[in-house]
């Protein structure tokens, strides 16, 4: 799969000062899915939200899409670590990665409801409820499944 060239514009243009912090550089050494790390799955969201949107012409305020895609899984521990917090992962993830984002950057309300609804329906109460959040709940699904199919295969370039 391909980015054109203004989502690639758009996503280096809106992680500036979020996927070169000190934080992402730690989310390179977490395992998400197979051999991918959390950076990677996160970076991969990202690119597959922006996809999404153009495809289906949803128009979507990319500059939360991409943050909120970026910041969705910023929970910041290996999840694989069953002595950490790995109890009930998937259902506490998503509070744990926006309490993190909103010490560390300032969030627009839809980029909040992007990472406390993406593991929706899981989290019942947790509603996507806007379409930046709908998009990223999909995008995150896909690259999920991409990712523990494929394990080693990049899905993008
Ligand atoms: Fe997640
Ligand atoms: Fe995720």
């Amino acid at each position: 799969m391909k980015m054109n060239a203004n989502d690639e514009r758009g996503i280096l243009q809106y992680l500036r000062g979020v996927s070169d912090t000190e934080e992402a550089a730690r989310m390179k050494g977490f395992v998400q899915h197979g051999h991918i790390s959390t950076y990677q799955h996160v970076m991969n969201v990202v690119e597959m939200s922006c996809l999404l949107d153009r495809a289906l012409h949803l128009h979507s305020d990319r500059k939360s899409l991409v943050r909120g895609a970026f910041l969705h899984d910023f929970y910041l521990y290996d999840w694989h670590d069953r002595s950490v917090h790995a109890r009930l992962h998937g259902f506490r993830h998503p509070l744990t990665a926006l309490t993190n984002a909103r010490k560390r950057f300032v969030l627009s309300p839809k980029e909040e409801n992007i990472i406390e609804s993406h593991m929706w329906p899981l989290t019942l109460t947790h509603l996507p409820r806007c379409r930046e959040a709908v998009v990223v709940c999909l995008a995150d699904k896909i690259c999920a499944l991409y990712e523990t199919v494929h394990r080693d295969k990049a899905m993008f370039r």
